[in-house]
């Protein structure tokens, strides 16, 4: 068995690579009992890094997720659910207990199985609204929780799909309520469509609105990966990559944490090391693999917005306004315009935040497309 260095889905304990400041950041938030959201692109690490840090701070901790919970009733499920793995977290879970655990929660039916603690609305309670539901277990989890003196983290995914829910607004304003009130309970938001995510913490009208603090997650550094990889490497072959491979799986990958570990995957499967050759033709296995997903997204663009991003991909620009880029695309001022703002929201472009010396021709300010396979993929077309 190949140990697993470079996992597609979380990246658990040894497979965490760096992100130091955010750590620092979202623990800090945490220990002051700060509501915070999580925002980035798609498969930057969000996950990841809720999870490296909570398990740092081993706390009591609620992990659920609200993808495609389609009403009211669907979300309460899943924030019950949460709430009775927290309780077993802070209460032992055994029958001695049950009753002291009862006691919190009047309108829900408390059992016991394999290992834990399971909440569920009554018939009576379920005949009352979800709202009514999520809100008095999130209360009865803050009062045991102060009880027995310990914080917890209740973290939501995909929280955007709360929106789904018909009694949404009913729904985040009983959350808003107890992320206030509580001393005890942090709430900490997650979910992969940051246009929606956003929009329930930044609109006026709706209940979250500015309740949260918002850590963007940004891109590696080639200087974090340089140690890690190597160790890799180290571990797997018995020896270190030269830079230079180093710098072509970085300079493929583009620092997406998704990509770098899809791409390194590929390559740690071989009995040998791989040189520059092997990366080039790894990376283009991995665009063998994903074509078709690729090609559908292309294909759900209008045609200006797929000439901007083919002009991007075959060469990044700092000015889209400029003469030259205009004339390279083809396309009026306004229509280029128009294209990268929408290209920009559905983040299949974005804006180089740090410069990185690994990735050739990278420049702070420069727009690029942001996934970096749909790049290579799109300069392979135009040839
Ligand atoms: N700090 C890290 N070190 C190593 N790999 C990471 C790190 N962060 C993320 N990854 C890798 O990047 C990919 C995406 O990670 P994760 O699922 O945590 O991202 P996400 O932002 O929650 O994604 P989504 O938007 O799909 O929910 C995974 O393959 C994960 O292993
Ligand atoms: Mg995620």
């Amino acid at each position: 068995m190949i140990k697993n260095y470079f996992p597609l889905k979380l990246a658990l304990g040894e497979q965490f690579c760096n992100r130091e400041k955010e750590r620092i950041l979202l623990k800090d938030n945490i220990t002051q009992m700060r509501p915070t959201v999580l925002v980035s692109p798609r498969r930057y690490g969000k996950s990841s890094l809720m999870h490296k840090v909570v398990s740092e701070l081993n706390m009591p901790f609620a992990s659920i997720d609200l993808f495609l919970a389609h009403d009211g009733a669907a979300v309460a499920k899943r924030i019950t659910q949460g709430v009775a793995e927290v309780v077993s977290q802070i209460i032992p879970v055994s029958e001695k207990f049950l009753e002291s655990v009862q006691k919190f929660f009047r309108n829900f039916k408390v059992t016991l199985s394999v290992g834990s603690f399971n909440i569920e609305a009554t018939y009576h309670a379920s005949a009352i609204d979800s709202t009514d539901q999520i809100f008095t277990s999130l209360q009865a989890l803050s009062r045991l929780a102060k009880e027995k003196q310990k914080q917890v983290v209740f973290f939501i995914d995909e929280f955007q799909d709360i929106a789904n829910a018909n009694n949404s607004k009913a729904i985040q304003g009983a959350i808003r309520h107890v992320a206030q009130e509580s001393s005890n309970v942090v709430f900490v938001f997650s979910g992969s469509n940051r246009g929606l995510l956003l929009e329930l913490f930044d609109n006026k009208s709706l209940p979250l609105y500015m309740m949260c603090d918002k850590l963007m997650l940004q891109r590696m550094s080639s200087e974090s990966y340089w140690p890690f990889i190597q160790k890799a490497a180290t571990e797997r072959w018995g020896d270190k990559i030269a830079r230079p491979v180093f710098e072509r799986i970085i300079t493929y990958t583009e620092l997406h944490p998704f990509y770098v570990n899809f791409l390194c995957s590929e390559l740690w499967k071989a009995d040998i090391a791989p040189d520059i050759d092997a990366v080039t033709n790894a990376w283009e296995y991995c665009f063998e693999i994903e074509e078709r997903r690729l090609i559908a997204e292309i294909e759900k663009l209008t045609g200006n917005q797929r000439e901007v991003l083919k002009a991007v991909a075959k060469q990044p620009v700092l000015e889209p306004t400029a003469h030259q880029f205009l004339t390279n695309v083809g396309l009026a001022y306004s229509s280029v315009h128009q294209a990268m703002k929408v290209l920009f929201e559905k983040d299949m472009l974005y804006k180089v935040k740090n410069e990185d010396n690994a990735i050739l021709n990278s420049q702070i300010g420069q727009i690029r497309v942001l996934d970096p396979l749909l790049a290579y993929a799109l300069r392979k077309y135009m040839n």
